[in-house]
Protein backbone atom coordinates (compact mmCIF):
# COMPACT_ATOMS: atom_id res chain seq x y z
CA UNK A 1 0.00 0.00 0.00
CA UNK A 2 2.62 2.52 0.99
CA UNK A 3 5.25 1.52 -2.40
CA UNK A 4 2.16 1.92 -4.31
CA UNK A 5 1.40 5.53 -3.08
CA UNK A 6 4.55 6.23 -3.45
CA UNK A 7 4.85 5.18 -7.10
CA UNK A 8 2.02 7.09 -7.79
CA UNK A 9 3.34 10.58 -6.06
CA UNK A 10 6.81 9.81 -8.07
CA UNK A 11 4.88 9.41 -11.02
CA UNK A 12 2.82 12.73 -10.49
CA UNK A 13 6.07 14.53 -9.68
CA UNK A 14 7.36 12.83 -13.01
CA UNK A 15 4.56 14.34 -15.08
CA UNK A 16 4.56 17.94 -13.41
CA UNK A 17 8.18 17.99 -14.24
CA UNK A 18 7.56 16.98 -17.69
CA UNK A 19 5.03 19.75 -17.89
CA UNK A 20 7.06 22.29 -16.09
CA UNK A 21 9.92 22.12 -18.74
CA UNK A 22 7.52 21.68 -21.56
CA UNK A 23 6.38 25.40 -20.63
CA UNK A 24 9.65 26.60 -19.94
CA UNK A 25 11.21 25.49 -22.90
CA UNK A 26 8.13 26.78 -25.54
CA UNK A 27 7.73 30.07 -24.01
CA UNK A 28 11.45 31.46 -24.92
CA UNK A 29 11.38 29.96 -28.25
CA UNK A 30 8.09 31.09 -29.60
CA UNK A 31 9.05 35.10 -29.02
CA UNK A 32 11.72 35.95 -31.12
CA UNK A 33 9.93 35.00 -34.10
CA UNK A 34 6.69 36.73 -32.98
CA UNK A 35 8.54 39.82 -32.60
CA UNK A 36 10.22 39.73 -36.08
CA UNK A 37 7.66 40.13 -38.86
CA UNK A 38 6.38 43.69 -37.95
CA UNK A 39 10.05 44.92 -39.23
CA UNK A 40 10.14 43.83 -43.06
CA UNK A 41 8.05 46.28 -44.75
CA UNK A 42 10.82 49.28 -45.07
CA UNK A 43 10.67 51.14 -48.62
CA UNK A 44 13.57 51.75 -50.50
CA UNK A 45 13.85 55.22 -49.70
CA UNK A 46 16.19 54.32 -47.13
CA UNK A 47 13.60 55.67 -44.71
CA UNK A 48 15.27 54.94 -40.88
CA UNK A 49 11.69 54.31 -39.70
CA UNK A 50 9.87 51.45 -41.01
CA UNK A 51 6.93 52.59 -42.81
CA UNK A 52 3.20 50.17 -43.04
CA UNK A 53 0.79 51.14 -45.26
CA UNK A 54 -1.96 50.16 -42.22
CA UNK A 55 -0.60 51.96 -39.69
CA UNK A 56 -0.57 55.17 -42.48
CA UNK A 57 -4.02 54.44 -44.09
CA UNK A 58 -5.72 54.42 -40.45
CA UNK A 59 -3.62 57.81 -39.99
CA UNK A 60 -5.19 59.78 -43.36
CA UNK A 61 -8.45 58.32 -42.36
CA UNK A 62 -7.95 60.11 -38.82
CA UNK A 63 -6.63 62.92 -40.35
CA UNK A 64 -6.20 63.67 -43.96
CA UNK A 65 -9.43 62.31 -45.42
CA UNK A 66 -12.18 64.87 -44.19
CA UNK A 67 -10.15 67.44 -47.20
CA UNK A 68 -8.89 64.40 -49.71
CA UNK A 69 -11.89 61.91 -49.27
CA UNK A 70 -10.19 58.38 -49.92
CA UNK A 71 -7.49 60.40 -51.45
CA UNK A 72 -9.75 62.32 -54.16
CA UNK A 73 -10.36 65.61 -54.32
CA UNK A 74 -12.68 67.57 -51.76
CA UNK A 75 -11.66 70.76 -49.92
CA UNK A 76 -8.25 69.31 -50.68
CA UNK A 77 -6.57 68.73 -54.14
CA UNK A 78 -6.81 64.90 -55.12
CA UNK A 79 -3.86 63.20 -54.22
CA UNK A 80 -4.01 60.15 -56.42
CA UNK A 81 -2.77 63.13 -59.32
CA UNK A 82 -0.24 65.12 -57.15
CA UNK A 83 3.05 65.40 -58.41
CA UNK A 84 4.45 65.13 -55.04
CA UNK A 85 6.88 62.63 -53.82
CA UNK A 86 7.10 60.88 -50.59
CA UNK A 87 9.63 63.41 -49.47
CA UNK A 88 6.91 66.50 -50.76
CA UNK A 89 4.57 65.15 -49.10
CA UNK A 90 5.84 64.64 -45.86
CA UNK A 91 6.73 68.45 -46.23
CA UNK A 92 3.28 69.36 -46.89
CA UNK A 93 2.43 67.61 -43.82
CA UNK A 94 4.82 69.06 -41.87
CA UNK A 95 4.42 72.58 -43.03
CA UNK A 96 0.20 72.71 -44.40
CA UNK A 97 -0.39 75.56 -46.94
CA UNK A 98 -3.12 77.68 -47.45
CA UNK A 99 -6.24 76.16 -46.32
CA UNK A 100 -4.36 72.49 -45.13
CA UNK A 101 -3.21 72.96 -41.77
CA UNK A 102 0.33 71.71 -40.34
CA UNK A 103 0.67 68.38 -38.44
CA UNK A 104 3.26 68.28 -35.75
CA UNK A 105 5.32 65.85 -34.28
CA UNK A 106 2.66 65.77 -31.23
CA UNK A 107 -0.52 64.67 -33.55
CA UNK A 108 1.47 62.75 -36.20
CA UNK A 109 4.80 61.19 -35.06
CA UNK A 110 8.14 60.97 -37.22
CA UNK A 111 7.14 57.03 -37.47
CA UNK A 112 3.63 57.75 -38.36
CA UNK A 113 4.17 60.48 -41.01
CA UNK A 114 6.49 57.65 -42.99
CA UNK A 115 3.86 55.27 -43.05
CA UNK A 116 1.90 58.27 -43.56
CA UNK A 117 3.65 59.53 -47.13
CA UNK A 118 4.27 55.89 -48.17
CA UNK A 119 0.35 55.41 -48.42
CA UNK A 120 -0.88 58.53 -49.68
CA UNK A 121 2.43 57.74 -52.54
CA UNK A 122 0.66 54.44 -52.72
CA UNK A 123 -2.89 55.88 -53.60
CA UNK A 124 -1.12 57.97 -56.77
CA UNK A 125 -0.12 54.38 -58.28
CA UNK A 126 -3.65 52.96 -58.22
C1 LIG B 1 -8.62 71.23 -43.65
C2 LIG B 1 -8.49 70.48 -44.88
C3 LIG B 1 -7.26 69.63 -45.10
C4 LIG B 1 -6.78 68.62 -44.31
C5 LIG B 1 -7.32 68.15 -42.97
C6 LIG B 1 -5.66 68.05 -45.02
N1 LIG B 1 -5.46 68.70 -46.19
FE1 LIG B 1 -4.03 68.31 -47.56
N2 LIG B 1 -4.60 69.92 -48.62
C7 LIG B 1 -5.66 70.74 -48.34
C8 LIG B 1 -5.68 71.86 -49.25
C9 LIG B 1 -6.69 72.98 -49.29
C10 LIG B 1 -4.55 71.67 -50.12
C11 LIG B 1 -4.10 72.60 -51.23
C12 LIG B 1 -3.15 73.60 -50.60
C13 LIG B 1 -2.68 74.67 -51.58
O1 LIG B 1 -1.90 74.32 -52.49
O2 LIG B 1 -3.11 75.79 -51.42
C14 LIG B 1 -3.92 70.44 -49.69
C15 LIG B 1 -2.80 69.91 -50.30
C16 LIG B 1 -2.22 68.71 -49.96
C17 LIG B 1 -1.11 68.10 -50.66
C18 LIG B 1 -0.38 68.66 -51.86
C19 LIG B 1 -1.11 68.27 -53.10
C20 LIG B 1 -0.45 68.87 -54.33
O3 LIG B 1 -0.41 68.17 -55.35
O4 LIG B 1 0.02 70.01 -54.24
C21 LIG B 1 -0.83 66.95 -50.02
C22 LIG B 1 0.26 65.93 -50.39
C23 LIG B 1 -1.76 66.84 -48.92
N3 LIG B 1 -2.59 67.91 -48.92
C24 LIG B 1 -1.78 65.78 -48.04
C25 LIG B 1 -2.53 65.78 -46.88
C26 LIG B 1 -2.41 64.79 -45.87
C27 LIG B 1 -1.47 63.59 -45.92
C28 LIG B 1 -3.26 65.14 -44.87
C29 LIG B 1 -3.45 64.47 -43.52
C30 LIG B 1 -2.31 64.52 -42.65
C31 LIG B 1 -3.95 66.35 -45.30
N4 LIG B 1 -3.49 66.71 -46.52
C32 LIG B 1 -4.93 66.99 -44.55
C33 LIG B 1 -6.57 70.57 -47.33
C34 LIG B 1 -6.43 69.68 -46.27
Amino acid sequence: MVRRNLAFVALVFAVLALLLAGCSQSAPAASPTAAKPAATAAPAGGAAAAANLDEGKAIFDKNCTGCHPGGDKGVGPSLKTTSKDVQGIKTQVRSGKGQMPAFDKNTISDQQLESLAAYVDSLKKK
